[in-house]
């Protein structure tokens, strides 16, 4: 028993039993944690207790709010635009952020925009921008407030000092099996993104085989959670909860990522990833109350391509310079004549993982040019002998286990399916 009156197997033991836990357990637990007085051992057992036995939405605000009280909160009140951010859930091919920030800063709001690097099937914002020769993820945050003020935009690693908690917390339920839970995705993305600062936010919830949740009950409930705690600490929050069951766009993996975010900058791109990134803009628009500017008008005039060649230049970045090509590729060909009815998004992003686009470990490094090219999307007809997809590598020893890693990924039917003509399920405010 400590000072506090509180114990790591008292707080364990009151979840184990189904029990709503008191604020005054959660902030010990949490500031504990931080500070290594409640053991790794302990937290991951009570993680694993709030999986099974779920959190009341006072339990999870009273936890988000002693994670970012964990560490340092930021402030952007000082900025002369207002601020907008967007947080996906993470999803394969989800390169939205890429043109989404410039594209919302040429709007006239500001993106304080904080990512991170990927792990597992799901790509991360930095990896990807870090195949642009020259450019730094890691900036300070008087860098950020200067390039957010000049630029409007600024995509960088969070640092240390933000929602220390959930960094620890985050790393311990990645190895124990603990990440699926609603309470504890809730409290890690609203714990970062309130301590960030913005005025307003948008939140991308994926559902779906390459999302976190798979069904739509899940995501809408995701969704209001977070909605609600973004609302409760003051900041303007909306969601929209988007379809992940089939790659968005056709690539995954980081330089080719960039590739195809610079074709929607430049007016091109595939449909859906378009389709996103003005509706999502829409919604960070409307949240800083800025209705009256049309982002599909401001993507059309290569407004927003500026403000990109001006958010990479001042992270070091070369906008000009040629992007990594892969070594070593192999197409993959449909077997018979027919349509595409199903191509499955976790298929795909364990495929562009297993080619080295993706990371086992933190702190491995990633191959820039690593992924998967898609040359279909479901509805599309195709012909015996036809490619389906690229893959690429730099380390063709790689291509047996993303292979089997397709291995039933995709249906080629008889008849076209019907096809959803917008990623865009729900919105949530
Ligand atoms: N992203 C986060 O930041 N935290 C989670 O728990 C899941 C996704």
């Amino acid at each position: 028993m400590t000072m506090s009156g509180h114990d790591a197997v008292e707080v364990i033991a009151a979840k184990r039993d189904g029990h709503v836990l008191t604020g005054s357990q959660i902030d010990w637990v949490v500031d504990g944690f931080t500070s290594g007085e409640v053991a790794d051992v302990q937290m991951a057992s009570l993680a694993m207790a709030i999986v099974l036995n779920g959190m009341e939405f006072t339990e999870i605000a009273r936890w988000t709010d002693a994670m970012i009280r964990s560490g340092e909160r930021m402030d952007f009140s000082g900025l002369s635009w207002p601020t907008a951010d967007k947080h996906s859930t993470g999803g394969v091919g989800d390169k939205i952020t890429l043109p989404l920030a410039p594209l919302v800063a040429a709007c006239g709001v500001a993106v304080p925009q904080l990512s991170g690097r990927g792990l597992g099937h799901t790509g991360g914002t930095l990896d990807k921008l870090e195949s642009i020769p020259g450019w730094r993820a890691e900036i300070s945050n008087e860098e950020m407030m200067a390039q957010l003020e000049d630029v409007g935009a600024v995509i960088c690693a969070a640092g240390k000092g933000l929602a220390p908690a959930d960094k620890k917390l985050y790393a311990l339920r990645d190895v124990t099996g603990t990440v699926e839970s609603i309470p504890l995705i809730a409290s890690s993305i609203m714990s970062k993104k309130i301590a960030e600062g913005t005025g307003s936010l948008v939140l991308d919830v994926k559902v779906g085989s390459g999302a976190f949740m798979k069904d739509l009950d899940a995501a809408r409930e995701l969704a209001r959670t977070m909605v609600a705690l973004g609302k409760d600490a003051g900041v303007d929050t909306r969601a929209l909860v988007t379809d992940m069951s089939t790659p968005l766009g056709l690539t995954a993996g980081n330089a080719m990522e960039v590739r195809e975010s610079v074709e929607v900058l430049a007016g091109g791109g595939p449909a859906d990833v378009v389709e996103l990134t003005v509706a999502l803009a829409r919604e960070m628009l409307s949240a800083a109350g800025r209705e009256d500017v049309d982002p599909a008008d401001v993507l059309a005039s290569g407004r927003a391509m500026d403000v990109w060649r001006r958010m990479i230049t001042a992270q070091g970045g070369d906008p000009d310079a040629e992007l990594p090509r892969a070594r070593d590729i192999q197409v993959v060909a449909a077997e018979r004549d027919g349509f595409v009815t199903r191509l499955d998004a976790m298929a795909v992003g364990l495929a562009a993982w297993r080619l080295g686009a993706g990371r086992s470990r933190p702190g491995e490094s990633v191959q820039a040019a690593a992924g998967v090219e898609l040359h279909v999307r479901p509805g599309d007809a195709v012909r015996e002998g036809e490619p389906i997809m690229t893959l690429h590598t730099d380390t063709p020893e790689r291509f047996p286990r993303a292979l089997a890693a397709l291995e039933g990924g995709y249906d080629i039917g008889d008849a076209a399916p019907s096809v959803a003509g917008s990623p865009v399920l729900e919105r949530i405010v």
